[in-house]
């Protein structure tokens, strides 16, 4: 019996996708335990390209029963719209489940989100403007509304009434923006709530279930560590945890009975949005990696920041999640390089410090110190050995499992499944 926790390492968007497509094959269960459908992932498989904003990767599988956690927000709307898209290419859906415990993004949310990342002016977050933040906050400030909510009408009603009264005053008053209609809003989440009623359920109780008879799980985080509230750059950060220990909260399940977690390091450094990276390049270096890793982002085709690996970023990474087994991912994006760099350091205040501080205007003083090594400047797309990659390849993963402290179980050398490495085998 396993149960694997597929981790983000970096800012998202590391192709943890992949990875959790290709684990998908070997689990029983899938579980999205975190964010919302701020997250995309882009998995190409023999069904075609799909780029998955809340549903779990896993659905493709057969045999797999796919989850959105109690640690997810949820909109019904895109949802359901995914799901449609998926019938459309042959794939049923019979085996999705949506916690009754995970929050759903209302209308307001995504209102407040842009009203909010407006009043924010230069300081915005840079978010993906579907209502995130603002779902997760009333989370918190126990004003939200859950999936389960939506199997008992009449108190759904009540429910939405009250809160819809607080956000419209807030709407109204705050932004001088325009109320939000009851009648409308609970119509059409009536409708939503008759789609969705067979796919609620306590997916905790599956997943007791599910090890009571040792079959193998699977939790796919989105996002990466360093967006987490807590551990990332925060305030540039997203409003839920993407890290291991957010996997059990968000699943329902306890840390004890997690066997594996897995980091996915990306060869390189992304970031979408605003906030501190200390490796970024805005030269044209930067932009060849964005172009040749295709780095637009798969949720606001926003162009993704580009740079070095940053190993401090990385060890901190590990540091907190506790990886005990990482995957590197595109490796070959780096295939035409002719020199690679590595953040082995920050110099902040005269000073060489080996730690990723939690201050983001520390941070944003940090120079990268670089390590320099030689690239391979040949494609490895259809390199299926460790032994197979060219001497310079294998010496750039090496040096990342060194700077990590995480042995790389996968390696990624292209989009498709097969263009990958396994040397260990977590399921
Ligand atoms: P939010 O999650 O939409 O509130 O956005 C907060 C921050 O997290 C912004 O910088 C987003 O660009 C970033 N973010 C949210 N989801 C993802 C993701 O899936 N990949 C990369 N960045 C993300």
């Amino acid at each position: 019996m396993s149960v694997v926790a597929v981790i983000g390492a970096q800012w998202g968007d590391e192709g943890k996708g992949k990875i959790v497509d290709m684990l998908a094959e070997k689990a029983r269960y899938v579980v999205r335990f975190s964010g919302g459908d701020n997250a995309g992932h882009t998995v190409v498989n023999p069904y075609g390209e799909f780029k998955l904003h809340i549903i779990p990767s896993g659905v493709f599988s057969t045999g797999v029963t796919a989850i959105i956690g109690n640690g997810v927000v949820v909109n019904p709307a895109v949802l359901i719209g995914e799901m449609e898209q998926l019938h459309k290419s042959g794939v049923a859906t019979p085996r999705l489940f949506i916690s009754d415990r995970a929050h759903l993004i209302m209308p307001y949310h995504i209102l407040l989100d842009g009203l909010e990342e407006k009043a924010r002016g230069g300081r915005a977050i840079g978010t993906t403007g579907k209502g995130i933040g603002p779902a997760f906050a009333d989370k918190v400030a126990r004003l939200g509304i859950r999936a389960g909510d939506l199997l008992d009408k009449e108190a759904f009603r009540e429910r939405l009434s009250a809160v819809l009264g607080y956000k419209n005053t807030i709407l109204t008053k705050v932004y001088d923006a325009a109320p939000l209609s009851l009648e409308d809003i609970y119509n059409q989440y009536c409708q939503y709530a008759d789609r969705l009623a067979p796919h609620i359920n306590d997916t905790t109780m599956m997943l007791a279930q599910a090890l009571g008879r040792h079959e193998p799980i699977l939790l796919e985080g989105a996002q990466g560590t360093l967006l987490d509230p807590d551990f990332g750059t925060y305030p540039y950060t997203t409003s839920s945890s993407p890290l291991a220990g957010g996997a059990c909260l968000g699943a329902g399940l306890g840390p004890g009975q997690v066997t594996h977690i897995m980091g996915v390091f990306k060869a390189y450094c992304t970031r979408v949005g605003g906030g501190p990276m200390p490796t970024e390049l805005k030269d044209k270096t930067g932009d060849a990696i964005r172009e040749s890793g295709h780095e637009y982002g798969t949720t606001t085709g926003r162009a993704r920041r580009c740079g070095w690996f940053d190993g401090v970023a990385a060890r901190f990474s590990t540091r907190i999640n506790g990886f005990t087994t990482a995957a590197i991912t595109r490796l070959d994006v780096l295939d035409e390089l002719a020199e690679l760099r590595i953040c082995t350091g920050y110099k902040l205040d005269g000073q060489t410090i080996d730690y990723f501080p939690a201050n983001i205007a520390a941070l944003d003083k940090c120079q990268p110190v670089y390590e320099e090594l030689p690239g391979w400047e040949k494609p490895i797309n259809d390199v299926r050995k460790f032994k197979d990659l060219p001497p310079n390849a294998q010496r750039y993963v090496k040096r990342l499992e060194e700077l990590t402290g995480c042995p790389a179980s996968i390696i990624s050398v292209g989009m498709k499944r097969e263009q990958t490495i396994i040397r260990r085998k977590v399921f």
